[in-house]
């Protein structure tokens, strides 16, 4: 039987403080050092599902809504929604917080997509993720759908073999 293990013992938390060197000419955090972030703490939390060596296969949706300010505390969460075969995605909700005036904002949510892999890079069988709070299993419900999206736009699967997409593209069953 396929080994289980719960999300919640993929949960990682990591605390960043952005300091000079990490923002731009108008004291911001840089995106490109924010998503350094992501993927590492996401890293960290699929590695801890699989206890596996593991790589990014896709990026979802980042994006900026609020600039983060040179000396906030920025601190990530993440943890594996759903595991498939190799592949798992891991959620990632990143905040921001100006300590002095005690005010903290999400900045940013994101999936991001790791496959375990062995010594030679191949991708290799990870445990079943098994959720267990309300919003763990409303994403573990919502983890199919986003997977399919990510695989039809990379051009690795076809939108008719997109089951749970259909209502989406409007295919008919038979549809090439
Ligand atoms: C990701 C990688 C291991 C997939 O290898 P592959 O030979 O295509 O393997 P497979 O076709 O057997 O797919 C393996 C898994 O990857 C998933 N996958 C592949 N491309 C994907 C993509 N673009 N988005 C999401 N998942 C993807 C597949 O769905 C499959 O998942 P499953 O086993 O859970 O069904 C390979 O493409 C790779 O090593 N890429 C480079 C990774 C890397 O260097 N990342 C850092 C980038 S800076």
């Amino acid at each position: 039987m396929r080994k289980q293990k719960k999300v919640s013992e993929s949960y990682v938390i990591m605390t960043e403080l952005v300091l000079p060197n990490d923002t731009n000419t108008l004291h911001n955090l840089m995106g490109g050092k924010m998503m350094h972030w992501m993927d590492i703490v996401s890293a960290i939390a699929a590695q801890k599902h699989s206890n596996r060596i593991v790589v990014t296969a896709s990026v979802d949706n980042v994006s900026f809504a609020e600039s983060i300010k040179l000396g906030n505390v920025v601190t990530l969460e993440a943890k594996v929604t759903r595991a498939f075969s190799s592949s798992m995605e891991v959620h990632i909700v990143v905040y921001a917080e100006d300590i002095p005036s005690g005010k903290k904002v999400m900045s940013n949510q994101a999936f991001f997509t790791f496959v375990a892999v062995d010594q030679s890079g191949k991708a290799i069988d990870v445990p079943e993720a098994i959720p267990e709070t309300e919003e763990e299993i409303r994403l573990y419900d919502g983890a199919l759908r986003r997977r399919q999206l990510r695989l039809v736009l990379a051009g690795r699967m076809k939108p008719s073999e997109a089951n749970e997409l259909r209502s989406i593209f409007d295919l008919k069953e038979d549809a090439e």
